[in-house]
């Protein structure tokens, strides 16, 4: 059992011996979301499509749903990349998909060379905003999108682990990012979800998701 701050630890770069364990508790708990977030990006056929913290790529196969799509993952965690190599290994997608390591304030990738990019649950690593929006923006195609999605600040401040070098960032200050990095906010999702809580109690999940344009 991880300590809330042990915790945050591992959400924000997934490491050790417990790196593998937390990737498929992220997948359990973060399923819902990521296929809301799948759904609004619509990615088409023969498009690219970049995940920022795919974790171990649990659904990279889902975003590849359109015929001739390509992935590219880029994680920080060196656990994370491993395990997501080997997880589009074995389901035989690695023609189309693959996962480096990378962090999303400097990507080694092209401008305008992706269609489509999102990034679930990364947001709260880095106060600012800006340098990883202004990256996402750069390497987005002319009309290319960008799907966001994250934790309610009224949520998040209910999990034991945001008080621990977690950076809340609510809607509107998404938005304003957004917009300063250039990029125009054509959709927007709200996202509720019940679970079971550690004590046994129900949880209210509430997330935001928000599509982006260049
Ligand atoms: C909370 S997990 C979310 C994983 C997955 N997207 C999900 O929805 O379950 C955050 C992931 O983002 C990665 N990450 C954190 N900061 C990053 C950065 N600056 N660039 C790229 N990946 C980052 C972490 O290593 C971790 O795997």
């Amino acid at each position: 059992m991880l300590s809330p701050q042990q915790r945050a630890a591992q959400l924000r770069h997934p490491h050790g011996g417990a790196a593998l364990a937390v990737a498929e508790s992220m997948n359990r708990s973060n399923g819902a979301l990521n296929q809301a977030a799948i759904a609004l990006l619509a990615v088409g056929a023969h498009q690219t499509v970049l995940e920022i913290g795919p974790g171990n790529a649990a659904f990279a196969g889902d975003l590849l749903r359109a015929p001739g799509s390509r992935y590219l993952g880029i994680e920080v965690s060196e656990a994370m990349v491993d395990a997501a190599q080997e997880r589009l290994a074995l389901a035989g997608l690695q023609a189309r998909a693959r996962v480096e390591r990378g962090d999303v304030h400097a990507l080694a990738l092209e401008d305008a060379c992706v269609d489509a990019a999102l990034a679930v649950n990364t947001l709260y690593f880095r106060d600012d905003l800006g340098a990883p929006l202004a990256e996402l923006a750069r390497v987005l195609r002319p009309g290319g999108r960008l799907c966001l999605a994250f934790v309610d600040v009224a949520f998040m401040r209910t999990l034991p682990f945001a008080a621990h070098d977690v950076h809340l960032h609510g809607l509107a200050e998404v938005e304003l990012a957004l917009h300063s990095a250039g990029l125009r906010v054509c959709g927007w999702r709200d996202h509720r979800e019940h679970a079971t809580g550690n004590d046994g109690g129900v949880v209210d999940k509430h997330f935001h998701l928000l599509l982006a344009h260049r």
